[in-house]
This record gives structure tokens, C-alpha cells and sequence, in this order.
């Protein structure tokens, strides 16, 4: 295994931005490296190699990187042994552009291309180094990622997106989707529950279209059920158009499955979703919201809600208020739109100010604030299965844990251990803090 030269062995820190899907792939580099021999350290300080994980789905993601890249510019200098690597969607995206615009980077590297960073750190290349093929193939099988010690994580089941909402870099910072062998996940969930994990998230940006060969989504679920000590498995994201009622089935059948459904609606109008090439109306999004509590009984439902699309009226943000008001999510992340270089939501002329963005973003925001506090206070009274996955920040003597519904709960350690599910009532909400006691 030592296949660096101790002496010589280069410190990595990394530093992630973006969705679960970045962060998971941060593990990923993260297990490549260390099995090749590299030390991960927690802050930059002690480092050899910077490496920036990076996200481009909203201007403001990608400022911050580039703040990030050109602060750690300045880490460089006078160190010509110190190398910076970016990595991640920002990438693929800009490509040459990146590199030349900040050309103390070392090496920058697209979401398939991540196996090469051994070499590259060892070896070094001519600078500035950018690789960017995309690589349906690409599912870095062998890797085991490297995960901080806790009992939930992550396994990313597919990769990449085919869906092209019209306002998405994804599809093309991420290529074309392709699933993960069900082998290969059931190995890593196995491995996972093996060493004290007791609830696993599955990851894709649709996982409902998941498929190896004949073999589902619903199937994979009901096999990964049968994996001793993982206690429970969730998983995001599902694309309205393709939740089947067979998925809604097993999560009420396999008590496992948590019934949390995060189902993003962007908007409640029928001309803005078309707009946005999203696949669904709303009145066939509002049938899947009435199906899935038909079928799931006390299944939580969270969304993203996107305000602020080119050409959308004040009616057309109102339709989004009022399908809000309707289903009453559990939560919701609530974004204004953030035109993306390349996507088909740029040639729609943009009538819109960021002004009258902001103020959407605001109205929406407060409308779902005073549902969510709504909803945390009809559990009170209730009591639920928690798993206590961390000491609370704010005393030692307590647990977060979470609800299968995926509340956060804080209680007192009492005789509850890390890990081990415990009932718990829950007694109030303070602020937007669920407070519980052992039953
Ligand atoms: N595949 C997932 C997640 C995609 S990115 C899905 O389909 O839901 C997460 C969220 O970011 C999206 O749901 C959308 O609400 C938001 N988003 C994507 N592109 C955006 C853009 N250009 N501007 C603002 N928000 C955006
Ligand atoms: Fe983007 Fe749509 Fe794919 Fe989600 S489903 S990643 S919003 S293109
Ligand atoms: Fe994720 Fe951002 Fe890429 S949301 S897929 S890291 S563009």
C-alpha cells in the first residue's frame, strides 16, 4: 500500500462546496488518496495540496469558489512545493477559462476525471493541467470512500442527469445519468453497516430512474433492507414525473424505508414548469402529493421551490404561493433564479430585476417559514423513533438525533446510547428546535 514515499508523502486538505453529490465525491477522492498513501489534514495550514470541490449551479456558488481559489493563491506563494487543485462542476463548466483566469491553479480536474490525482500530486504535470472528459462509464467502482466516523453516510447510486430542466447546469457539468451496479452498492452498504453505520442515504439527482438492467429502484430498496444492523435508508433526489406508486409502496412496507419524500416542485405554475421543461403539470404534481400520503401514511414531504424564472408573472409566482399553502411541506430550499452560461433558460428573455427576485425570494421564504414552524408544533405531543447521531451543540449532556420522518430532535442523553434508536416525545419548539424526553 505504500506506494508514496513516506518522506515525500504530500498532507491533502479539502475543502467542499455544492450538493450531497460533491460531498460524497470528496469522500471518494478522499478514499483514492489515502489508499495510495497521502495524509488528509482538517485545515490548510499543514498542507502540501489544496484541493477546492466545487459547484456551479447558482452564480453565487461559484463566487465564492473563485474567492476560495484565489485566496489559496495566495497560500502558494514563496512555497513552490505547495500545489492547488480545483475540481468539481466548476470545471467541467468553465473549463480553459478557470484555469487561465487563475493560473497559479496546479491542475484542475472535471467530475470524471478524478482518478488521475494521484499522479498528478506525485508527478506533477505542465501547468496548468485541465482535464474535463466526461465518462458514462466513469463510476469510480474500487474506491472506497473515506468517510468521518458517525452512523449515517452516503452512497451515491448514480450519476450524472438526463432530465435537462432548462434553467441546469447539471446535466452538463455531470453528463449523461448512469446507475451504479445494485452489486456495488450493496457491497459498500454492507461494508458500511459492518463498521457502525445504521442509516444510509441514497444519492442520484433522479434516483426513481435508477435501473441495472431490469432490476429498480423499488428493487434495490428492498434489498438493501435486508442488511443486518442498517437500521434505516433514505434517499434523494426523486423527479415528480417519475415517482411510481411502487416506490411509495415499499417505503410504506419496509419499515427501513424512512417516509421522507423529497419531491422538488420549482414552481406551481403550469406555464413556468413547461418553461422549465420539468415534465409535470401542477395538478398531475398535486395527484403524486395526494397519492404518496394515500400510500405512505405520516410521510414527510420536502421540496425545492425556484422563484424568479425569466417571464415569470406576479400570477405565476401566486400559483407557487398558493401550491405551497396547499401541500404544506414539511420544508422547503427555496432559491431565485440564477441565470447558468449555456443553459436553454438564457435564450428566455429575463423581463425580471434582481429586485423583484429578491422580494419573491423573500414573500416565498416567510409564506414556507410559518408552514414549517406550523408543522414542528403539531409534533408536539408525539413520539417517535430517534436515532442519536451527534452531541448537541449547545449542551453536552444532550443528543441530536433524527425522526424517521428526518426531524431533528434534541433530548437528554439519559440512558440513550449513539446509535441505538430510542422513543422520544417531544415536548417543545423552541425557535425552530424540536425538544424531546425518553418515553
Ligand atoms: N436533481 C435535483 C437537484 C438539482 S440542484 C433535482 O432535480 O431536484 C438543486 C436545486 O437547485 C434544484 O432543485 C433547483 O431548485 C436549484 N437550482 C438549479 N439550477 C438553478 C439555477 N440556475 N438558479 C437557481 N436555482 C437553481
Ligand atoms: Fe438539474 Fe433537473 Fe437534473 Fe435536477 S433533474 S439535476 S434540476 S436537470
Ligand atoms: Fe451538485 Fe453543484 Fe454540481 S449542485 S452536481 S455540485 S453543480
Amino acid at each position: 500500500m505504500d506506494k508514496c514515499n513516506k518522506n515525500k508523502c504530500s498532507a491533502v486538505y479539502i475543502e467542499t462546496y455544492g450538493c450531497q453529490m460533491n460531498k460524497y465525491d470528496s469522500e471518494l477522492v478522499a478514499g483514492l488518496l489515502t489508499s495510495e498513501g497521502f495524509r488528509l489534514v482538517p485545515e490548510p495550514e499543514s498542507a502540501d495540496v489544496v484541493l477546492i470541490n466545487t459547484c456551479s449551479v447558482r452564480e453565487h456558488a461559484e463566487k465564492r469558489a473563485l474567492g476560495r481559489i484565489s485566496l489559496f493563491g495566495g497560500w502558494k506563494n514563496g512555497t513552490p512545493h505547495r500545489k492547488l487543485g480545483v475540481i468539481g462542476c466548476m470545471v467541467q463548466r468553465m473549463e480553459s477559462e478557470l484555469v487561465n483566469r487563475n493560473p497559479f491553479i496546479d491542475f484542475a480536474l472535471g467530475p470524471d476525471e478524478y482518478r488521475r490525482l494521484p499522479e498528478l500530486i506525485r508527478n506533477g504535470s505542465t501547468r496548468p493541467s485541465l482535464f474535463t472528459s466526461l465518462n458514462m462509464t466513469e463510476d469510480y467502482e474500487g474506491i472506497p470512500p473515506s468517510r468521518e466516523t458517525s452512523i449515517n453516510g452516503w452512497i451515491s447510486i448514480s450519476r450524472g442527469c438526463n432530465n435537462f430542466c432548462s434553467y441546469c447546469i447539471v446535466p452538463y457539468t455531470r453528463g449523461r445519468e448512469h446507475s451504479r451496479s445494485a452489486s456495488s452498492i450493496a457491497e459498500e452498504a454492507k461494508m458500511m453497516s459492518d463498521r457502525g453505520y445504521r442509516e444510509i442515504t441514497l444519492l442520484g439527482q433522479n434516483v426513481n430512474t435508477y435501473s441495472d438492467g431490469g432490476y429498480t429502484f423499488p428493487d434495490l430498496l428492498i434489498d438493501l433492507c435486508s442488511i443486518p444492523h442498517l437500521y434505516r435508508i433514505r434517499f434523494m433526489t426523486s423527479h415528480p414525473k417519475d415517482l411510481s406508486n411502487r416506490l411509495l409502496e415499499v417505503m410504506a412496507d419496509e419499515p427501513k424505508v424512512c417516509p421522507h419524500l423529497h419531491l422538488p416542485v420549482q414552481s406551481g405554475s403550469d406555464r413556468i414548469l413547461l418553461l422549465m421543461n420539468r415534465g409535470y403539470t401542477r395538478s398531475a404534481y398535486l395527484e403524486r402529493i395526494e397519492t404518496a400520503r394515500e400510500i405512505v401514511k405520516n410521510i414527510s414531504i420536502t421540496s425545492d421551490i425556484l422563484v424568479g424564472f425569466p417571464t415569470e408573472t406576479e400570477q405565476d409566482f401566486q400559483d407557487t404561493v398558493d401550491l405551497a399553502e396547499t401541500v404544506r411541506f414539511n420544508e422547503a430550499f427555496t432559491y431565485r433564479y440564477s441565470p447558468r452560461p449555456g443553459t436553454k433558460a438564457t435564450d428566455i428573455e429575463d423581463n425580471l430585476t434582481e429586485t423583484e427576485r429578491l422580494e419573491r425570494l423573500d414573500r416565498i421564504i416567510q409564506v414556507q417559514r410559518s408552514i414549517t414552524m406550523q408543522k414542528k408544533r403539531e409534533l408536539i405531543g408525539q413520539s417517535f423513533e430517534v436515532l442519536p447521531e451527534t452531541v448537541s451543540k449547545k449542551s453536552a449532556d444532550e443528543w441530536m438525533g433524527r425522526t424517521p420522518e428526518n426531524d431533528v430532535i434534541i433530548f437528554p442523553k439519559g440512558e440513550a446510547r449513539f446509535g441505538e434508536p430510542i422513543r422520544i416525545r417531544i415536548e417543545a419548539c423552541r425557535g425552530s428546535t424540536l425538544w424531546g424526553r425518553a418515553e
